[in-house]
């Protein structure tokens, strides 16, 4: 893909504009959603070369399925941000995490996944994957435990930093090395991220999954997801996976998406300072045992973001005293935080983190084996609301639990 600018301000801003119409020299500034089920040549000498071209692994769309410019638009986008070759559009970040698993491992193979990354990767392996007779293990994300759980027919290690829930950054430079070194190859959930503030490809993982619902879209109104390939040589795998699997996307979500991502370092800038501001004042209440945010200047992967991150996001943890029902209070006391699941959108969130999920983190329990007493932990997404109105609904919540 030619890039369209040095700093990827400018590339969000120009990515994606519409043509000129070359007869009366003028046009849009935004792309329509150019909506399709059906590609039309214009000879049968167009279709065979269009034909020979998507053969040979290049983006043509012979069909609507792939989607046409304001797919390829989205597309040359993600793959700008994420520093790749080729992206492969999916109806959702889920879609596109079991899409590069179907695409990169086969009956027989053996996975490596951290036990940090989103919790229904671990559904997909239990109902799909491992019927199709797909191994995979969920390890701390550390080297000694991967090398311990690393089996002749290990294919793949697969990451997401910082983790979700708990967000522990991951020394993905050197556990790609040591992948690299046996042979796997590497895939990273690159959602904290979004291609702004974060980039596995250039520290070194193969392939970037991501979901745009979160902060690409923005708005909390869209589902789509991304796979994004550093070298040529696993793009076929995707290509083929990709189309046999038919799954597609609608070309109003992936404008929505484009029109998202103008505003993703504003949007993403000003999350991340106002999170930065909820968890100092967090901290600094006697019912907090502790925060989780790469980005705070205490938290213990504040080094690794430091090195590897160029800002951070509206996303953080947070380790109550407050045992479950004093915790629920909390949430049901709050005003501008809503209850719901997701992040990434222009508005507060919070949820609940059940204590089985924690249990299956090894993170956790190593915490809570050198003395961590917590009886609950609330995830919040700090939004734009103004954070002096965030700090006010967190006060009196509080003092409601
Ligand atoms: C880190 C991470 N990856 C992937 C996903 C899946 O994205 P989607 O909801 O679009 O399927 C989520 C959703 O919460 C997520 O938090």
């Amino acid at each position: 893909m030619p890039k369209t600018a040095d700093h990827v301000d400018t590339v969000l801003q120009h990515a994606g504009q519409a043509p000129l119409n070359p007869i009366t020299g003028t046009g849009p500034v935004s792309l329509p959603a150019v909506r399709t089920s059906t590609v039309r040549f214009v000879s049968m000498a167009a279709h065979d070369q269009a034909q020979m071209a998507r053969h040979a692994g290049h983006r043509v769309a012979t069909y609507g399925r792939l989607g046409l410019d304001t797919h390829e638009a989205f597309e040359a986008l993600v793959c700008e941000l994420e520093g790749g070759q080729r992206a492969f559009l999916a109806p959702s970040g889920m879609a596109a995490i079991s899409m590069t698993l179907m695409a990169c491992l086969s009956a027989g193979d053996h996975a490596l996944v951290a036990d940090c990354v989103y919790g229904p990767v671990r559904a997909f392996h239990k109902t799909v994957l491992a019927r199709l007779g797909v191994a995979m293990d969920f390890v701390a994300p550390d080297i000694e435990s991967l090398q311990a759980a690393l089996r002749p027919e290990t294919r793949m290690l697969y990451l997401e930093s910082p983790g979700s829930l708990l967000m522990q950054m991951l020394d993905v430079p050197a556990l790609t090395r040591w992948a690299h070194a046996h042979g796997l190859l590497v895939v990273v959930d690159n959602t904290w991220g979004s291609g702004y503030v974060y980039h596995p490809l250039a520290l070194g993982a193969d392939i970037s999954v991501l979901a745009a619902t979160k902060y690409l879209g923005g708005h909390s109104d869209l589902m789509l997801g991304a796979a994004v390939v550093r070298d040529h040589q696993h793009i076929r795998a995707l290509a083929d996976t990709h189309n046999a699997l038919g799954s597609t996307v609608g070309a109003d979500d992936v404008w929505l998406a484009l029109r998202g991502a103008r505003t993703l370092g504003l949007r993403m800038e000003a999350s991340g300072d106002h999170a930065l501001q909820v968890c100092e004042w967090l901290a600094a209440q006697p019912q907090v045992q502790r925060v989780f945010f790469p980005a705070w200047p205490q938290d213990p992967g504040h080094g690794l973001w430091q090195r590897d991150a160029s800002g951070s996001n509206g996303l953080l943890a947070v380790a109550l005293s407050f045992d479950q029902h004093q915790a629920r209070r909390l949430v049901d006391a709050l005003r501008l935080f809503g209850i719901g699941y997701s992040w990434g959108g222009y508005e507060s969130l919070v949820s609940l983190v059940s204590p089985a999920t924690l249990e299956a983190h090894s993170y956790w329990r190593s915490l809570v084996a050198s003395g961590l007493q917590a009886g609950s932990v609330l995830r919040l997404h700090v939004g734009l609301e103004d954070v002096a109105d965030l700090l006010q609904d967190l006060e009196s919540a509080f003092a409601a639990a």
